[in-house]
């Protein structure tokens, strides 16, 4: 094993020599979605090409950096951009920045993503908290020897969204009179969209949307021991259930969004 705690000690003890302290949530901001961080009060922003042993993110409109500072009263860390796998990052490398939350002190994680919706109740600009997810990308950032003191070889995944988190996200929801969905989140590789054949059978074996990311943090975090809260924003219909799709578009349902997506991160922040 290339000693992943030697090189997480390093990433954080970089981190934390720039001002970083405590840790509460670390925060995944997807596609669209990055704007939450510019409200982290007292930030400290540390861009990814400085810190050693983190890739570099290659898609467009992912900024590439994390961001530290209160938000709601709690200590985020956020990641103002996300490592793909269809970027050709290994599960490994686009898990790492869950590694390092955890290795900060992190207990929970909020991940979000943009993502396709399937279910045929489902618009664009919906917001949906992940109940459960199903790994359709064909690898699992956990394959390879087992490091125990990462976490146990064979992680229990029944429960891998926290339902407290979720409640609590719902009520928040309700209140702000937000009609949120809920469902379970397919995960693809990309980076091509999915074909209408491929849509019908994520909706035959149980899913509400799709997307190409999400799935391996997620897996990380559990095997690391955080809780999980994660909202998708339904960007677009799947392929098949509208005319055809566009990078353009989910950009644009993201912007149209953000504003209610901010505010449910930030209130739902603030009970958790
Ligand atoms: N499929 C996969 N990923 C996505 C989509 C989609 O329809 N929309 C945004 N990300």
């Amino acid at each position: 094993m290339e000693n992943i705690q030697k090189k997480l000690q390093e990433t954080a003890a970089f981190i934390r020599h720039l001002g970083v302290g405590e840790v509460d949530f670390g925060l995944i901001l997807g596609s669209g979605l990055g704007e939450l961080a510019e409200e982290i009060e007292d930030a400290i922003v540390i861009p990814y090409e400085e810190i050693p042993h983190f890739p570099i993110s290659t898609v467009v409109g992912h900024a590439g950096q994390l961001v530290y500072g209160k938000l709601s009263g709690k200590f985020v860390l956020a990641m103002q951009g996300r490592f793909h796998y269809y970027e050709g990052h290994s599960m490994q490398t686009v898990t790492y920045p869950v590694r390092v939350m955890k290795e900060l002190g992190a207990h929970s994680m909020v991940v979000t993503n943009a993502c396709g919706g399937v279910n045929q109740n489902f618009a664009p600009g919906d917001l949906m908290l992940i109940t459960d997810h199903i790994n359709y990308m064909g690898n699992n950032p956990l394959i390879g020897p087992n490091d125990e003191n990462l976490g146990p070889r064979f992680p229990d995944m029944s429960q891998a969204y926290n339902h407290e988190y979720r409640m609590k996200a719902k009520e928040v929801a309700e209140a702000r009179n937000l009609h949120i969905k809920e469902g379970v989140y397919v995960g693809f590789s990309g980076p091509t969209y999915e074909t209408p054949a491929e849509i019908r059978f994520v909706r035959t074996i149980g899913g509400d949307a799709v997307g190409m990311s999400t799935v391996p943090e997620v897996i990380v975090a559990v095997h690391a021991g955080l809780k999980v809260l994660g909202i998708s924003c339904i960007t677009n219909l799947a392929a098949g259930m509208q005319a055809n799709l566009n990078h353009a578009e989910v950009v644009e349902t993201t912007e149209r969004v953000k504003e209610e997506f901010k505010a449910l991160v930030k209130e739902t922040l603030a009970v958790l």
